[in-house]
């Protein structure tokens, strides 16, 4: 991460800077009990959620999910490289860069365009390999793509021995570190590579620039998987990557609108019939920085999803992204047994914009959804539909938007609209956050979550800890599967290692991040401790009881006497 700025370096300066002071040049900060806030300069939000903890050193916004150190803050807002914010800091710091490090910022561009460099080759060789062969264009054909499609999206093919790419690669003495780095050929145990890309119909992956970031292949003859990209790299980030937006940029902003939808196929049919203000997710649930890329084109974003039971949940999951980001946006469902590339091709472009047009907000959707299978002529449906939409609702930004759903809601279960606007304020500030909803993923009693979460918590603040942690074997059990897996990344830091940097991946920062900030002090964090690990270990042999004794009654139902002995042996082992 740091490239040839030395280590101590990079320490000297974070040591003598504060993060209060980096973030302050941005935004306004507030203190509040031990964190700082303010205004999230990278989404967009009417209460503070953007965190600053000066004893860490970091920020975390609760909101969209930022998070990181000041050389992070200072990359992202300032928008700055890392050899640049590192400088920037110095400055204030005080502290001198000696001259050799000076050219980095030269030296990590360099590397970059290279990498570029590699992946312009590789889409060029596969693309005429397309032309090459009659399988690829066979199949493209039969799809219904056009030669103009195939060759302003440049496809290609990815070549039918098991190293075309390499034995071109080479020859034209192109860096084989660089292509390895972007997953386009793989070492082989005897030496030499092979390709990734083999016998599929691939797609290069443009970014905004119109630069080739990575490659989709489709494989043709059923073999699995389906679809395989490019392996993640410093070009390529498949969660934050739109397909088509080099194209779709322009028609979005002409349109004031953007469609997204899920598939390299359905992209590039709608395209070909003229509905270019289209972009695809690579298969991902639509992400923060996804939405980042199409904000700045437009506000209006329409979802087209399958109507599968995938594209149903894809729906829902993207309403918490748009109500976290505060956009507004409509949903497209597509017919039983349709994709937009289907359905396009089957009613023709006109029909796609009337539906389109005539789209529902995605909370509307939500609250369908939410009335489907119950029964809201009794009571007991109406308290569900109710406990599943209130917290929705209530994150919309405008009490206007509120009073339109709540009105909604209330024609549909024949619960009184004041009553309703009532029940939620009353349950105000219980609305499932983001990151909580994660957490509880399964079934969590809250009780251990929360003794969950401060085991973790207690090995990060008091590293002295973690040992004990770990001798535990609370983690194991952890019923929390996002936590346990944070865990288990935790106890395999090197020691001292500043943590922040550590986690690369995103979610396990933002874990990290969001536990950091709601750390409370203690004066007797050992004893706190032995609490929490007391407390999973009570309610792991209360479970392991309960399954033992529905175990018992089943053999006693059964009268297999033997099975029952053994479960009454290891009942009173529990202890
Ligand atoms: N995808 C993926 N890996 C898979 C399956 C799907 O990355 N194993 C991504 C691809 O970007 C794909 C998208 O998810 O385009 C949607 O998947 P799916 O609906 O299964 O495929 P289609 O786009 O409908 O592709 P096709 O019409 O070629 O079957
Ligand atoms: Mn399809």
């Amino acid at each position: 991460m740091s490239g040839n700025i030395p280590e101590e370096l990079i320490s000297q300066i974070k040591e003598r800077i504060n993060i209060i002071d980096v973030v302050s040049d941005f935004l306004p900060l507030k203190k509040v009990g031990v964190n700082y806030k303010g205004l999230c300069p990278f989404h967009s939000e009417k209460t503070p959620s953007f965190t600053v903890n000066e004893e860490k050193q970091i920020f975390h916004c609760f909101g969209c999910g930022a998070g990181g150190n000041a050389i992070t803050f200072l990359m992202k807002a300032g928008g700055m490289t890392f050899p640049d914010a590192v400088t920037e800091l110095a400055k204030k710091a005080g502290v001198s860069i000696p001259k050799d490090d000076w050219n980095i910022s030269s030296a990590k561009n360099d590397k970059r365009s290279g990498l570029f460099e590699v992946n312009e080759a590789a889409a060029s060789f596969y693309h005429r390999a397309l032309k090459d062969s009659d399988k690829g264009r066979g199949y493209l054909e039969k799809r219904g793509l056009t030669e103009d499609i195939v060759n302003d999206y440049k496809l290609g093919y990815g070549g039918d021995g098991w190293d075309s790419l390499y034995v071109f690669l080479s020859k034209k003495k192109a860096s084989l570190t660089m292509a390895e780095e972007l997953g386009l050929i793989i070492p082989k145990k005897s030496g030499g590579y092979y390709d990734r890309f083999r016998g599929r119909i691939i797609f290069p992956i443009f970014d905004i620039h119109g630069q080739v970031i990575g490659f989709g292949g489709r494989s043709i003859d059923g073999s699995e998987p389906k679809y395989l990209n490019s392996s993640e790299s410093a070009l390529f980030k498949k969660s934050d990557s739109l397909y088509g937006l080099t194209v779709a940029k322009k028609w979005i902003k002409e349109a004031d609108e953007a469609l997204i939808v899920e598939g390299y196929m359905d992209l590039l049919s709608l395209h070909q019939a003229g509905i270019k203000n289209s972009v695809a997710t690579l298969g991902t649930a639509l992400t923060a920085g996804h939405l980042r890329l199409i904000k700045r084109l437009t506000e209006n974003i329409v979802t087209v999803f399958d109507a599968d039971k995938a594209g149903v949940k894809a729906t829902l999951r993207a309403l918490d992204l748009f109500l976290t980001e505060g956009v507004r946006a409509r949903v497209l469902s597509m017919p039983e047994g349709h994709d937009p590339d289907t359905f396009v091709r089957e009613t023709g472009a006109d029909r796609f914009r009337k539906e389109i047009k005539s789209a529902r907000p995605l909370m509307e959707f939500f609250i369908n959804e939410a009335l489907k299978g119950k029964n809201a002529e009794e009571i007991q449906g109406k308290l569900k539909v109710v406990d599943e939409v209130l917290p929705y609702i209530e994150r919309l930004p405008s009490k206007i938007e509120q009073g339109h759903y709540l009105k909604i809601v209330s024609e549909r279960i024949g619960v009184n609209e004041e009553l309703l606007f009532k029940e939620m304020r009353k349950r105000g500030g219980s609305a499932p956050k983001k990151f909580d909803v994660k957490l509880q993923k399964g079934v969590n009693p809250a009780v251990t979550l929360t003794a969950e979460k401060k085991v973790i918590q207690m090995a990060i603040r008091y590293p002295e800890l973690m040992e004990k942690v770990i001798d535990s074997g609370v983690l194991s059990d952890f019923q929390d599967e996002r936590l346990r897996l944070f865990g288990e990344g935790l106890f395999a830091a090197p020691a001292g290692v500043d943590l922040v940097e550590y986690f690369e991946d995103e979610e396990d920062r933002g874990v990290y991040l969001k536990l950091v900030m709601e750390m409370l002090e203690t004066d007797e964090p050992e004893k706190e401790l032995d609490d929490c690990i007391k407390s999973l270990r009570l309610h792991k042999l209360r479970k392991d009881k309960e399954r033992l004794r529905k175990e018992m009654e089943e053999a006693a139902k059964k009268g297999d006497e033997d099975l029952l002995m053994e479960l009454r042996g290891r009942h009173r082992q529990l202890k």
